[in-house]
């Protein structure tokens, strides 16, 4: 028996992930938590609903109640109110710094050791904020950015060289924001370097882009994306279900790997049935490095904010 509760379930990206997730076919139920209950309730219907058409078996419940949340394997947390143009992820960071750890602590109270991802923006610093809330190994609470920013990464790839965006592979590391850092030199296109394929001016403009993709969305959309981060979201719940050791970049806790101590920010690792199983250093160039440390100091510039509000202690 595998549950899976997803906080903000009512919400865009919470709903997006709930949907991509039961379509998996892979856990038995899924609760789509939310504080508006009557929407909770009936985005979960509208799903289960969905269940003869699409042939999966996941049952869907909705609601606001913890209770229903109880012995959960996983929790996504989508919680917390999403920027708008002109807005960075870090303006988001009072509201969210309470609502992300009010939500773990209520998480803990039925689910004593969970696997929680956390979706909330500023993912880094809310990331770090709900592992210091939930007092769980640092292999239990993570954050999704990195499959996100690099799907996005080769998707443009893919528009460029008129490829399948499957056949893509790439890593991106630090924060989720304006100082993510990523790694032309460890993008392949089935197994050939990138740079063989795609001139460097050309690389540089994609690179830029991928930076600022959460921007252009919420540019378009007035609210940021959903369909691309729900996924992403429901990606590594499948993975770790599955126990398949897939290579992600996802954000962790770090202790003094790449250096960076005490500080939540996004690096390879191997995700499976214990959450975050090991982290991957790569040797990074000091122009790469640079870049990674620069990214920490942004990341952590916020955590301080964070604190200073009595949220991350
Ligand atoms: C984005 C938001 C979800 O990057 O952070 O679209």
């Amino acid at each position: 028996m595998k549950k899976v509760t997803i906080v903000g379930g009512a919400g865009n990206v919470g709903a997006t992930c709930a949907n991509v997730l039961a379509h998996d076919n892979l856990v038995n139920e899924i609760v789509v938590l939310d504080l508006n209950d009557n929407m909770a309730k009936g985005k979960a219907l509208d799903m289960w609903q969905q269940a003869p058409i699409d042939e999966y078996s996941t049952r869907l419940v909705g609601g606001s109640s913890y209770e229903l949340t109880a012995n959960s394997d996983i929790v996504v947390i989508t919680a917390g109110i999403p920027r708008k143009p002109g807005m960075s992820r870090d303006d988001l960071i009072g509201t969210n710094a309470k609502i992300v750890t009010e939500v773990t602590q209520n998480i803990l109270k039925y689910s004593p050791n969970p696997i929680i991802i956390i979706v909330s923006n500023p993912l880094d610093v809310m990331t770090y904020a709900a592992f210091k809330a939930a007092g769980l190994d640092s292999s239990r609470v993570m954050g999704m950015a990195g499959i996100l920013d690099t799907a996005r990464y080769r998707a443009f790839l893919a528009e460029e060289l008129g490829t399948s965006p499957r056949d893509i592979q790439a890593v991106l590391m630090g924060g989720h924001g304006d100082t993510m850092v990523p790694l032309p030199r460890y993008t392949t296109v089935a197994g050939i370097p990138v740079t063989e394929l795609v001139a460097a001016d050309k690389l540089d403009a994609i690179v830029k882009r991928t930076i600022n993709g959460g921007a252009e969305l919420t540019n378009l959309m007035g609210t940021s994306a959903w369909y691309a981060p729900g996924a992403a979201a429901a990606q590594m719940v499948s993975a770790i279900v599955r126990d398949e050791k897939r290579i992600f970049p996802c954000c962790t806790f770090l202790d003094g790997e790449y250096g960076i101590h005490d500080l939540c920010v996004g690096v390879p690792v191997v995700l499976g049935a214990n959450g975050i199983e090991k982290i991957i250093e790569l040797q990074l160039t000091e122009d790469e490095k640079a870049l990674l440390n620069s990214s920490a100091a942004a990341v952590r510039a916020v955590v301080d904010v964070c604190k200073g509000l009595g949220y991350a202690q």
